[in-house]
């Protein structure tokens, strides 16, 4: 996530807190367990070579560079990249979010660049998931400055409903509910990544 203590940005089951409703909540949920699988370790995998298979029909001829963004799509990435049947290269950056609290401003700065150029060259930007389309928005923009000679974005998975900016996405593994997903490379408070599945993360209520 935006920082590593920022349990909102998938939002939850909670749906839009207010301040108050924020402050009174976290006097309540002391922390969040591990609930039922949401997508699979083999769902996952099936997923990730159906996407492999598009991208390799789509960029025929071409050598497609897989941007992944730190830190949630190393995992989504790595697998990705394996499953695409044509030469194919990956780099990495990373990005933040300005503002404080458990929403992000939606202020988006880099925080680590690419190794590389990627002028002239067939641009996959791979995200683990889009909430707000913020990040996503930001690094679109950011990328079609260097003259890429195209741009594409794949993303695991997609919470159409938190959508607060218009994205065009490529590649969409899955479109998933409103909830607080971690594994497979996505987090809690830095924790759960190395999951193999996507599992629902739960909260838990402070006894009284
Ligand atoms: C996640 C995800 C995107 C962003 C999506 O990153 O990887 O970058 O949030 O949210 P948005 O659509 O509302 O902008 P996160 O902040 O969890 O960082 P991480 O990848 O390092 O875990």
């Amino acid at each position: 996530m935006h920082g590593e203590a920022q349990p909102d940005r998938r939002g939850a089951a909670e749906g839009e807190p207010s301040e108050s409703q924020k402050s009174s909540r976290a006097d309540t949920i002391v922390d969040r367990h591990l609930g039922r699988i949401l997508i699979s370790r083999d769902e996952i995998a099936a997923r990730v070579a159906e996407l492999g298979e598009a991208i390799g029909r789509d960029y025929a001829g071409r050598s497609p560079l897989l941007v992944g963004v730190l830190k949630g799509a190393v995992v989504f990435t790595a697998d990705l990249l394996r499953a695409i049947p044509r030469p194919s290269a990956m780099d990495f950056m990373a990005v933040s979010s300005y503002g404080s609290g458990t929403r992000s401003s939606g202020v988006v700065r880099l925080t680590a660049d690419l190794s590389i150029s990627i002028e002239g060259r067939d641009v996959i930007i791979v995200e683990d998931v889009i909430d707000s389309g913020r990040t996503i928005s930001y690094l679109r923009r950011n990328l079609a400055t260097r003259h890429p000679r195209s741009l594409a974005l794949c993303v695991l998975l997609d919470k159409v409903a938190r959508r607060e900016v218009d994205v065009e996405v490529d590649y969409v593994g899955f479109a998933i509910p409103d909830e607080f997903v971690v594994g497979y490379g996505l987090d809690y408070d830095g924790r759960h990544r190395n999951l193999a599945d996507l599992a629902v993360l739960d909260p838990v209520a402070a006894p009284v």
